[in-house]
């Protein structure tokens, strides 16, 4: 059912609470944000921002008592977020490939890498134990790992950390997805093999048309695999726009602080300028602009009324300064 006005996914005012005894935590506050089939769109912000939160929500897997509160989440037009864990389960093998930071949390370390996969896709496409065998050693070799024929028969451990994440990204591929989440997949390896882990997902994604949502740190890797940028701050996105725009003319001051804060590839380390101060706890976040105790333009609104998402030239940013009253000031 899915026409080019309806994105793959469509997440929309998503609100995400963890009850506690001593009240309840808003974890994620009114995200909203579309991505095509074929789109990747990064996710960054500091740690703690939301990202993984967000992640979660969509591939229905929230640690109780973390829980949607508000909002929906469609795929293809369809909601996934108030399905039974049956049917959800269902739609996360079938339709949604999950990658996480550590391969081994996805991988069975008592079967076979053969195994794992072969089972992923008899449970979800309509092949004999022999056709899925076969490709299953497709998808290793298209994932890049040598003697594919030899290594199915290989168990996780006997994989280095960079073949192992090839063979996840392989099992997340497996079912054909329509959508990948990506939660800091090369974080965990060797700086030298990240680069070719990330070509690798976003050529795989590209040619199967999946939509990608791509958590990471790393502006660098962004800047060359995304398409659009969210940004995230305790909670909420505060500016979201095309990866170029993003990086090269943030809207946000905090994005302004963050790009700032990475180092290029041609850059010491020690022309890195830091956001001073932290990121509030979810307990103690700032009325007006969550962001204003950090930032360098804050006026006085920007403490009593909380900025939404706004037009900010080729982005849109969470911020005041964007407010068409102030540009007419300024
Ligand atoms: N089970 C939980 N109970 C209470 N709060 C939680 C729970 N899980 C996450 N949070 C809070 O939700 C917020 C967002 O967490 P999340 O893991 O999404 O951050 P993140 O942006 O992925 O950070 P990182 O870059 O460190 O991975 C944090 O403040 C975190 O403390
Ligand atoms: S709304 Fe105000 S405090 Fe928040 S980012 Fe914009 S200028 Fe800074
Ligand atoms: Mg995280």
């Amino acid at each position: 059912m899915n026409t080019n006005e309806t994105p793959l996914l469509q997440v929309k005012n998503l609100r995400v609470e963890f009850p506690t005894r001593r009240g309840t935590l808003l974890a994620l506050d009114d995200i909203s944000f579309d991505i095509a089939a074929g789109e990747i769109l990064g996710v960054v912000g500091e740690s703690g921002a939301g990202k993984s939160l967000t992640g979660a929500a969509i591939i229905g897997l929230l640690e109780p008592p973390g829980r949607v509160a508000a909002g929906e989440i469609r795929l293809d037009g369809r909601r996934i977020d108030n399905l039974p864990y049956e049917e959800m389960r269902k739609v996360r093998g079938r339709q949604i490939g999950a990658i996480f930071q550590d391969p081994l949390t996805s991988l069975n370390p008592l079967y076979t890498v053969g195994r794992q996969l072969v089972e992923t896709i008899l449970t979800h496409l309509p092949m004999s134990p022999a056709q899925a065998r076969q490709r299953a050693i497709q998808l290793l070799k298209d994932t890049g790992i040598p003697a594919a024929e030899q290594r199915i028969d290989h168990y996780p451990h006997q994989f280095s950390g960079g073949m192992r994440q090839r063979v996840v990204i392989a099992l997340a591929l497996a079912a054909e997805p329509k959508l990948i989440v990506a939660d800091e997949p090369t974080t965990a390896l060797d700086v030298s093999i990240q680069a070719q882990i990330i070509a690798l997902l976003k050529r795989l994604c590209k040619e199967k048309g999946a939509a990608v949502m791509l958590v990471t740190h790393d502006m660098g890797v962004i800047a060359e695999t995304c398409d659009r940028v969210a940004v995230m701050y305790a909670g909420r996105i505060v500016e979201i726009g095309p990866v170029q725009d993003v990086i090269h003319a943030p809207a946000h001051p905090y994005t302004v602080g963050l790009m700032g804060s990475i180092p290029s590839m041609d850059e010491d380390r020690d022309r890195l300028t830091q956001i001073d101060g932290a990121m509030p706890r979810l307990t103690a976040i700032p009325k007006g602009c969550a962001f204003n105790p950090r930032c360098p333009q804050a006026f006085d609104r920007c403490r009593i009324e909380r900025p939404e998402l706004m037009d900010a030239g080729r982005t849109r940013a969470a911020c005041w300064l964007h407010s068409p009253q102030e540009r007419r000031a300024a």
